[in-house]
């Protein structure tokens, strides 16, 4: 009888939950953005900036009709919509997730000052450390926080925006309607710049990448179970 053992050289580090919800999530955020800039193209919140079309989701079938045309906008719009309950629902298993296991706990915490400004002068003489795949550095744990506080910053204002008369106390809070698409628009950006940062990174590490896929990194010679899932 043969039996497969598993590879003691290779711990998991992102379960299957985290894995399936990262990737999920990835593709509603591009939903969420390309139909976005669409729909901000209607009304721009800055007369400077306009997005080009080709980059936007559900817009003119042909793209030398009308630039601003009500069909690719309302289409935009419903890609917006559906986005959203893809991005809310999957954001909160992803959530739930993270905080109820003490994932984000043990991966995202603590954030010590020193090693945030050691990292980024490590990163700028291009000396990115990434022999221990089974920890997040500190510039990581950063940027994981603030994008997270970016996507549910996008929520609340998205669902102001959406139902902005039985969330009147939201549009209060954001100081009435033009305030939260002002929000609604910089945590995009946030979300966006993220983004950059983020697959660029993950192109310059491939290991990164195949981890989000498999699961699994090579275990670091210090074997450090509990910081890794
Ligand atoms: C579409 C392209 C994307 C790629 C190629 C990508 C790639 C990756 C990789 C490789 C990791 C693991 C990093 C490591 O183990 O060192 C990771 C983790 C993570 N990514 Fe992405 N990602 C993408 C999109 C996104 C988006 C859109 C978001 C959120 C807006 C996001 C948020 C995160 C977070 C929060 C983690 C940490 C997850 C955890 O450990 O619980 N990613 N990503």
């Amino acid at each position: 009888m043969t039996s497969t053992l598993p590879d003691p050289t290779r711990v998991l580090v992102h379960p299957a939950i985290v894995r399936v919800t990262h990737w999920i999530n990835a593709l509603a955020i591009l939903i969420m953005i390309g139909s976005g800039w669409r729909i901000y193209n209607n009304v721009p919140i800055f007369s400077s900036i306009e997005f080009p079309l080709w980059a936007t989701l559900g817009g003119d079938p042909d793209l030398t009709y009308a630039r601003n045309s009500d069909v690719g906008f309302s289409n935009a719009l419903l890609w917006h919509l559906a986005g959203m309950w893809l991005f809310t629902v999957n954001g909160l298993i992803f959530l739930a997730y993270g905080v109820f296991s003490g994932r984000y706990f043990r991966k995202l915490f603590p954030i010590r000052p020193r090693e945030v400004t050691a990292t980024v002068a490590d990163t700028l003489r291009l000396k990115l450390a990434h022999d221990d795949l089974t920890v997040y550095n500190a510039v990581q744990k950063l940027l994981y926080l603030g994008v997270i506080a970016a996507m549910v910053l996008a929520a609340i204002s998205g669902l102001s925006l959406w139902k902005p008369v039985q969330f009147q106390s939201l549009i209060t809070l954001f100081q009435g309607f033009q305030g939260a698409r002002l929000v609604h628009f910089l945590c995009m950006s946030a979300i966006a710049l993220f983004l950059v940062v983020h697959v660029t990174l993950a192109l310059l590490v491939p290991r990164t990448f195949l981890s989000m896929v498999t699961g699994k990194v090579r275990a670091p010679s210090r074997l450090s179970i509990d910081a890794a899932e």
